[in-house]
């Protein structure tokens, strides 16, 4: 178990187009996303990127059983997502809060497709194809972002709607 230091806001490796993975089952690739696994877990977040722990990697994981920083929030099955691409599957855009575990303590009103397709890879290289909405979907969008060097306060509309969490917490 290897639980690794998260990226934060600022770090320029954050800011990348990450690589496509092109080796799958490899002892490399399962033995980063057991890390990946347990830094998320012990983050208690909903999803982590590689990029997030330094890795310039297509390769997203994320998963939601039932998250306390996401006490409203349905479950979201565990995924290894390898070489993703999301298609949105109507223009309809819904605002929701959105965190990160590289912008500890922050949280903004982001606009994300309501209902997509995702496919890509799991870690054997099996192909994927799901299609998901609301939350799931902003976890998966959300998620990818990151691959392309995306952090989520780029996509507030309303920079007013970006705030730390305790002052939200007391309104
Ligand atoms: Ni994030």
């Amino acid at each position: 178990m290897a639980i690794r230091p998260v990226l934060r806001m600022g770090n320029p490796l954050l800011l990348q187009c990450a690589e496509e993975v092109t080796e799958f089952n490899t002892p490399e690739l399962l033995g980063l996303i057991k890390d990946m696994r347990d830094t998320m877990q012990a983050e208690d977040g909903a999803g982590l990127a590689a990029p997030q722990i330094g890795v310039s990697l297509r390769l997203v994981i994320f998963g939601v059983d039932q998250n306390p920083r996401y006490p409203e929030a349905p479950a979201v099955p565990e995924t290894v997502l390898i070489n993703p691409v999301i298609t949105a599957l109507e223009d309809t855009m819904a605002d929701g809060w959105e965190g990160c575990l590289s912008l500890p303590g922050l949280r903004g009103l982001v606009p994300r497709y309501q209902h997509i397709r995702y496919s890509g890879f799991d870690a054997l290289g099996q192909p994927i194809e799901i299609e998901a909405s609301d939350f799931h979907a902003r976890v998966v969008q959300h998620e990818c972002d990151h691959l392309d060097g995306i952090l989520y306060p780029r996509r507030i509309k309303d920079l007013r709607q970006f705030a730390y969490n305790e002052e939200l917490l007391q309104l």
